[in-house]
């Protein structure tokens, strides 16, 4: 699969097969996500991924609000990674001197962006399917996945083999998001 391919062809999942995806090929694509770019390369993304039934059961009950979309995705589901960040980090420079960004938190939160895309694209080329959910009860998933103080969650990615190829949700043209000067 070429770059072009996987970025194009990259979609939500929200049917998974009855499969879970082995332990193995989830490093591979930890091993991927971890060539993502980072503030300073401080590299303050983390995964925990979740495959135990129990757990998931769990952040499905408590972890995205009763939302009955993402409830319903996730119990089709055999695996999620809660995506969390070191907070502090990104948005300073410390080495420098007083070159501290104006919103650390933004940066931190850009840092986990770009993480979780590559994380996504990196399952797209192995074959496993991914959906991010942005409706979630970061306390809660937090809470329940013991998640050191010094971490914050920052997207729930659903994980496993796509049990459906969805038609690719419009994109806004060229010209409407983009501007030479
Ligand atoms: C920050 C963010 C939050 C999202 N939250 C949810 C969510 O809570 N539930 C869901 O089903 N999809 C969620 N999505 C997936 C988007 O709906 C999806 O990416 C978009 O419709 C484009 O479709 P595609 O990913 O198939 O290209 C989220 C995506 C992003 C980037």
């Amino acid at each position: 699969m070429d770059a072009v391919e996987m970025i194009r062809e990259r979609r939500s999942i929200r049917k998974y097969k009855d499969a879970m995806v082995n332990r193995e090929t989830m490093e591979e694509i930890v091993e991927l996500a971890r060539w993502a770019p980072s503030w300073a390369n401080t590299q303050i993304a983390r995964y925990t991924l979740v495959d135990d039934p129990e757990v998931l059961e769990r952040l499905t009950a408590e972890g995205v609000q009763g939302f009955a979309y993402n409830t319903r995705t996730l119990t089709n589901a055999h695996g999620v990674c809660v995506l969390s960040f070191v907070k502090g980090k990104s948005g300073r420079l410390d080495k420098y001197g007083d070159y501290d960004s104006s919103n650390a938190y933004f940066w931190e939160a850009f840092d986990a962006g770009i993480a979780c895309q590559t994380f996504c694209l990196a399952a797209h080329a192995k074959g496993v399917g991914t959906c991010i959910f942005g409706v979630i009860d970061d306390a809660a998933i937090a809470g329940i996945v013991d998640l050191p103080d010094a971490e914050s969650v920052a997207a729930l990615i659903v994980y496993g083999y796509p049990e459906e190829e969805p038609k690719a949700p419009p994109r806004k043209g060229v010209e409407e998001i983009s501007k030479y000067i």
